[in-house]
């Protein structure tokens, strides 16, 4: 994918699931530097290459973004990768972990893209991929917390395409149904790995689709919300209520 080549890329949560799967991905693509950011250094891979250079990052901690932003001034894409969820529904979840879904994927993604700007307006032409979910379009009532977060993040995502869109920086939204990571480790779906899911991601990002929704599941789903909201609402409660 010749839009990768030789460009300084930054990645949050690299160290496991659909993060680390983009480095692999993006060293075939002959990346000049990545910057591979997690929150504890010790759960880094060892990517065992000379173009990695390992950052540690909470996006929820500004002392960290700032740190990271000095660090980084020569980023040219930004994948605001990293994300939490919490199980449970709306009225009875934990709200503890409601308020975590919130402060990573949504104020934390934020915190990212305030911070990067100004780099990436800098750097330009440049790229800013969040990863969101098709739980964005329609809640599932069983993760009720992330699904409201990650609606809120693909808010925020369209207002920053439309305020950076004029500064040389494309704005991505990703939003993938179910992928096989730690994220969905009680789940017996029948899921798409996420090497396989990162290359697709990439591929459409090097063909310039702003709304990505990588995966057969997220793709049906994602049909179904554009023919008629209602029914990814009514796909939705049949899973929540165990009717398929
Ligand atoms: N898997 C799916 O089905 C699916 C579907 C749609 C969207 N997504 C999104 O895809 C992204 C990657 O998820 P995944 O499936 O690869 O999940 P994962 O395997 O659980 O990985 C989550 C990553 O986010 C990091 N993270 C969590 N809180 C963080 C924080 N405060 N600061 C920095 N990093 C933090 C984790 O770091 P630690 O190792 O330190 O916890 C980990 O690296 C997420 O945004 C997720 O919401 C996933």
């Amino acid at each position: 994918m010749q839009i990768f080549k030789d460009k300084v890329i930054l990645i949050t949560g690299a160290n496991r699931g659909i993060g680390k799967s983009f480095v692999k991905a993006l060293l075939n693509s002959e990346a000049r530097k990545i910057y591979v950011t997690c929150r504890d250094l010790k759960k880094m891979p060892a990517f065992d290459d000379d173009r990695i250079v390992p950052l540690q990052l909470d996006i929820t901690v500004d002392k960290q973004v700032a740190v990271t932003v000095m660090t980084a001034q020569d980023t040219e894409i930004l994948i605001n990768n990293a994300g939490a969820l919490s199980p449970g529904n709306m009225l009875q979840g934990d709200l503890s972990g409601m308020e975590n879904d919130l402060n990573v994927n949504y104020f934390g993604t934020i915190k990212m893209m305030r911070a990067f700007a100004p780099i990436l307006i800098k750097n330009k032409p440049s790229i800013l991929i969040n990863i969101v979910s098709i739980a964005a379009y329609s809640p599932l009532p069983s993760i009720a917390g992330y699904a409201a977060s990650k609606a809120a993040l693909y808010s925020a995502t369209q207002s920053v395409r439309i305020e950076l869109a004029k500064t040389g920086v494309s704005v991505y939204a990703v939003n993938p149904g179910a992928i096989d990571t730690d994220m969905n480790k009680e789940s017996d779906w029948d899921m798409p790995d996420p090497d396989s899911t990162a290359v697709k991601i990439l591929a459409c990002v090097a063909l310039g689709k702003s709304d990505i929704v990588p995966d057969e599941m997220g793709q049906e789903m994602y049909a179904a919300w554009r023919e008629e909201p209602a029914k990814l609402a009514k796909i939705f409660s049949d899973l929540y209520h165990g009717e398929n």
